[in-house]
């Protein structure tokens, strides 16, 4: 009896131990909730030893500097992994390949520099969720990002946030592999133009936020862009709208697809400071004094020069048309005129010979007496 209490506790005991051994130094692990926290523990890497049941993995407030496919060797059952705030600066290609089931992965708040081509691949993947705001490094890092998302194959992947990370424009085609994307994330970067194909490949996009951005127009690039997100919710409050001649397009676009843009009732001019807080609604009843007035200005002024060619045309003509009237009074005149010019000649000539000789000149001034 007492021998069997003895090892019952010691079982107890063991167990006791095995379980808190297979929870790696700095984290809490639950299996009863399959989850996995290491938080805020000054972790230089991915720690080893995380159990096989863990289906949530949070490590995040570390300062790990890079992962790649050595890091989350069996840990196949893991869904959502988030390894936010870490300053992670690199991540390898198939750095989450043996994660076969991951569908949720939260990159937000690191320093991603170097992200390689095939980065998220996973065999089979079923990512859904990739969270990467505020995880660029810098603009120059959306190049790298832009060949990791075509080719990692993620054809599953529902939601891309990529919001907060100071891009400025976006390389067209970047999103042209995600097939299935409905929500896409672009809210508080430096954007300042839509370039043609941006969008290509969104063909099931639901919801495009493009809040707090650079955009001071849309040209009529970016609207045929927008035009080919036909069931899109889109937001574009919190830019710069530059109420000059060129928002016109945009203007008058807004006001024919009020609802593909859900917040328009909201979107006003912010420059010139004259117009600031005017509804982009409201632009087109506005004299913004350029497009119209420059137009029929240039028209004007096109029209002016065309009866100056033709009068000048016209006085030109009359001109050749009187010479040819007058050919024979003409000829005449120029006869005459050059018989005139022999007679002058002849007498310059003849005064000239007299003049040079001194006798003749004298026997001249006696005759003229
Ligand atoms: C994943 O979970 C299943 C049961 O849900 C379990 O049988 C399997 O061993 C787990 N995988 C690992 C690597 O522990
Ligand atoms: C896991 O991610 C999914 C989205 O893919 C989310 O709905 C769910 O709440 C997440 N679970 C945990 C525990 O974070
Ligand atoms: C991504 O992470 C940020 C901060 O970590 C959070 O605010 C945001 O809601 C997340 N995005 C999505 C789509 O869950
Ligand atoms: C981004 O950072 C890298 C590395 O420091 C630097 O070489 C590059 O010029 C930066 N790019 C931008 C747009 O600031
Ligand atoms: C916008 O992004 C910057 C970094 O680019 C960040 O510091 C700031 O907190 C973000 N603002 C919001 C409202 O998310
Ligand atoms: C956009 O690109 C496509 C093909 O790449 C081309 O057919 C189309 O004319 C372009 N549109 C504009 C506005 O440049
Ligand atoms: C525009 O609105 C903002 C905030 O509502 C206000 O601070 C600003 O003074 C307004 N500007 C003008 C010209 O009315
Ligand atoms: C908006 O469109 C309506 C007709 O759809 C038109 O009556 C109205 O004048 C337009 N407003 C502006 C500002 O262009």
């Amino acid at each position: 009896m007492f021998r069997s209490e003895l090892c019952m506790i010691g079982l107890l005991c063991a167990l006791r131990f095995a379980w808190a051994s297979s929870c790696p130094p700095g984290c809490e692990c639950s299996e009863a909730a399959l989850t996995v926290k290491c938080v805020s523990k000054d972790l230089r890497e991915i720690p080893t030893g995380i159990p096989g049941y863990t289906r949530n993995l949070f490590i995040t407030g570390n300062h790990i500097s890079h992962i790649g496919p050595e890091s989350f060797q069996g840990l196949d059952n893991v869904t959502n992994l988030s390894l936010s705030n870490n300053r992670i600066s690199e991540v390898k290609s198939h750095a989450f390949s043996s994660m076969r089931s991951l569908r949720s992965l939260d990159l937000s708040n690191n320093q991603l520099a170097l992200i390689h081509p095939e980065a998220f691949a996973v065999q089979g993947s079923m990512l859904r969720e990739l969270n990467l705001s505020r995880a660029l490094y810098n603009h120059s890092s959306v190049i790298d990002l832009a060949t990791s998302l075509c080719r990692s194959r993620l054809g599953d992947l529902l939601v891309l946030d990529l919001s907060s990370n100071g891009l400025v424009y976006l390389p067209p085609g970047i999103f042209s592999h995600l097939v299935s994307l409905q929500r896409l994330q672009l809210a508080n970067n430096s954007i300042v133009v839509i370039l043609n194909g941006t969008f290509a490949g969104l063909d099931h996009l639901q919801e495009l936020d493009l809040t707090h951005n650079a955009l001071r127009t849309l040209r009529d690039e970016a609207l045929q862009e927008l035009e080919h997100l036909r069931t899109v919710r889109l937001h574009l409050a919190e830019n710069p709208f530059t109420c000059i001649c060129d928002i016109e397009p945009f203007a008058e676009w807004l006001n024919t697809s009020r609802a593909l843009v859900v917040d328009v009732e909201s979107l006003a001019c912010v420059f010139p400071i004259e117009l600031q807080n005017t509804s982009l609604l409201m632009v087109g009843e506005l004299e913004l004094g350029c497009h119209r007035a420059g137009e029929t200005d240039n028209l004007a002024l096109q029209t002016s020069y065309v009866f100056l060619g033709i009068v000048l045309g016209f006085v030109g003509l009359m001109f050749l048309f009187v010479l040819y009237l007058n050919r024979r009074g003409i000829k005449k005149r120029i006869y005459d005129m050059r018989d005139a010019c022999r007679e002058v000649w002849e007498g310059y000539h003849y005064r000239y010979e007299i003049d040079s000789d001194p006798r003749l000149s004298q026997i001249s001034t006696t005759a003229d007496v």
